[in-house]
């Protein structure tokens, strides 16, 4: 148990606020979860049912029988490509983070079941997004894989992005980052890099044909007869070719020798813990907390009172920049520097912000960065200040910090506070969202006012008079895009997230979060770029 005070909470359950925002947040959640069951639909019946007449197993029941028996699976990305014009949700791959013979891993698992588990673009996007996982938190990556290469019609959409995908196997091979390749199926051209490029490689006999090019397209470029065994088969990849270490009798055989493989990887952990205490409050009452409009503010610690070790907090600097709260706690043992957003960015905050990502990056402490932030502070007098160099200070900060960073977005998180609070951009390890929160430049009535006064004074200096109507209706169309590329589906189908998650479960994600990241040693920096004083 850590001597840090426990936060003294003024969440009030049967107030009028907190019913409606536990309402709305409740639903919120609802329609996430209908989202995720929509993914676990594959390439639909007729698809899923042709898989299984074949004998083989679903991509999730294959990761189901990866894992050890009492792991977690924190899927990744789990709806990217939902709703983006010809893409599936899930982009017809799997990911996520769970343990296999003891080894914390990120597994990836070809979705078969639509269009033979070709790559799209928004495959290789998320594939792309995968690696970088497993490269920066020094993941071993077991891929699963039955995939017929590109998505032909849509070629000159994945020929470039998806070259990347080989280049980072070997990438991650060269950093010493173990790759292990379990083949269940016709893995052609694309498909047929993964294991070429992987550590390890496991075929499943008679069933995975692993081949640059099949049977047609040999008889179209060079004339010869062959059959889809002798020009790829797991068989002939074992004994002849080498392509494949090992032979697995069955789908299961696979998976077996995938985990042995595992447990020969002399893999160990550098995580190390601090015994696990439950927060005093109850995680249920996250819903109640943040509104579903993200406009109406709230204190940010009534939220790290739900996620951290016994509700403790030690705070940073309690009475300066107070709309940055900062400070130390443990969450699943692990200890975490926290910087959370209390209303806007001043130069006071954003100074404290980076002064304790210094303090953090001495002392090898990993940061949590909790987002409700609507940008920096603007005016006159705030420029006068130096704004703009206080704020370059945390971004500074933030961009040369090398612990690990994990930011969850509760509300907004717009302007260059996303940045600044460690956004995409950032390279945070992870990137977690709620359901409620919205993300943009600016929210679309700010934006659509802005344009607004732009035509407005264009025309002036045109000497025109401009025309209202037109004007009314192009300001209420951008809004309503705005608004529309402001939901955090839009965000996480394009994968500016590694998901969306249930507020409830925020405590257990950036749990695993944080095993992963620390899975190597945390080293931090003494060395930043330039701060301008
Ligand atoms: N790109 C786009 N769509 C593809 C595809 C690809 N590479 N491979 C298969 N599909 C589609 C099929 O057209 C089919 O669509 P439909 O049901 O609308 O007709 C669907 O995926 C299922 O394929 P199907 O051939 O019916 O399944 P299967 O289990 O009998 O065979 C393969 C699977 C992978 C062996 C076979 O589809 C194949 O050989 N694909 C081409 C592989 C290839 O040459 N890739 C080169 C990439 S550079």
């Amino acid at each position: 148990m850590q001597p840090y005070p426990v936060i003294a909470t003024r969440v009030d359950p049967r107030s009028e606020e907190y019913r409606a925002n536990a309402e709305a947040n409740r639903a919120a959640v609802g329609k996430l979860a209908a989202a995720l069951q929509e993914t676990t639909l594959g390439g639909g019946e007729k698809y899923v049912a042709r898989h299984r007449a074949a004998g083989k197993l679903l991509p999730r029941e294959r990761i189901e029988l990866l894992l050890d028996r009492d792991s977690y699976f924190l899927e990744l990305c789990a709806l990217a490509g939902k709703d983006v014009p010809g893409h599936v949700p899930g982009a017809g791959l799997l990911g996520g983070i769970g343990r296999v013979a003891g080894v914390e891993c990120l597994i990836t698992a070809s979705e078969s079941t639509v269009k033979g588990g070709a790559i799209s673009e928004m495959t290789a996007w998320k594939s792309g997004r995968l690696s970088d996982i497993a490269e920066h938190n020094r993941l071993p990556s077991i891929s699963m894989i039955e995939s017929a290469g590109a998505d032909l019609p849509n070629q000159s959409k994945i020929f470039v992005p998806g070259g990347r995908g080989f280049r980072d196997l070997t990438r991650r091979s060269e950093a010493g980052i173990p790759t292990v390749c379990l083949v269940f199926g016709s893995s052609t051209a694309g498909g047929a890099y993964i294991p070429g490029m992987s550590d390890y490689v496991v075929m499943v006999e008679k069933q995975a044909q692993v081949y640059l090019a099949g049977p047609p397209l040999v008889k179209m470029a060079t004339g010869e007869d062959t059959d889809h065994e002798e020009l790829g088969g797991a068989e002939m990849h074992a004994r002849v070719s080498g392509v494949s270490d090992y032979l697995a009798r069955d789908e299961r055989d696979a998976i077996r020798l995938g985990r042995e493989i595992v447990a020969h990887l002399n893999w160990t952990s550098a995580a190390q813990r601090r015994p696990v205490e439950a927060p005093k409050y109850d995680p249920e009452e996250l819903l109640g907390i943040a509104s579903p409009d993200v406009k109406v503010p709230f204190d940010q610690r009534e939220v790290i009172a739900r996620i951290v070790d016994g509700s403790r907090f030690s705070e940073f600097k309690p009475l300066y920049g107070q709309t940055l709260v900062c400070g130390w706690a443990h969450l699943h043992g692990f200890p975490i520097g926290i910087l959370a957003n209390n209303g806007i960015l001043f130069s006071e905050s954003a100074q404290k912000g980076a002064q304790f990502i210094e303090l953090c990056n001495q002392r090898d402490i990993p940061l949590l960065f909790l987002q409700n932030i609507t940008g920096f502070m603007v005016g006159r007098k705030y420029e006068q200040e130096g704004i703009i160099k206080h704020g370059a200070k945390l971004i500074n900060a933030v961009s040369n910090s090398t612990v690990p960073a994990i930011t969850v977005m509760t509300g907004a998180s717009y302007g260059a506070g996303n940045y600044a609070m460690c956004g995409r951009a950032y390279a945070p390890r992870f990137l977690f969202t709620w359901p409620n929160h919205r993300i943009a430049v600016m929210g679309g009535k700010q934006l659509a006012g802005v344009l607004d006064i732009i035509q407005r004074e264009a025309a002036a200096k045109r000497g025109e008079t401009v025309d209202e109507q037109k004007l009314a209706f192009g300001k209420a169309m951008i809004e309503a895009q705005i608004d529309k590329e402001s939901d955090p589906y839009f965000a996480t189908a394009r994968l500016w997230d590694d998901g969306i998650i249930d507020p409830r479960d925020t405590r257990t994600v950036v749990a695993i979060a944080l095993s992963a990241a620390c899975s190597s040693p945390v080293r931090g920096t003494t060395s930043w770029g330039v701060f301008r004083h």
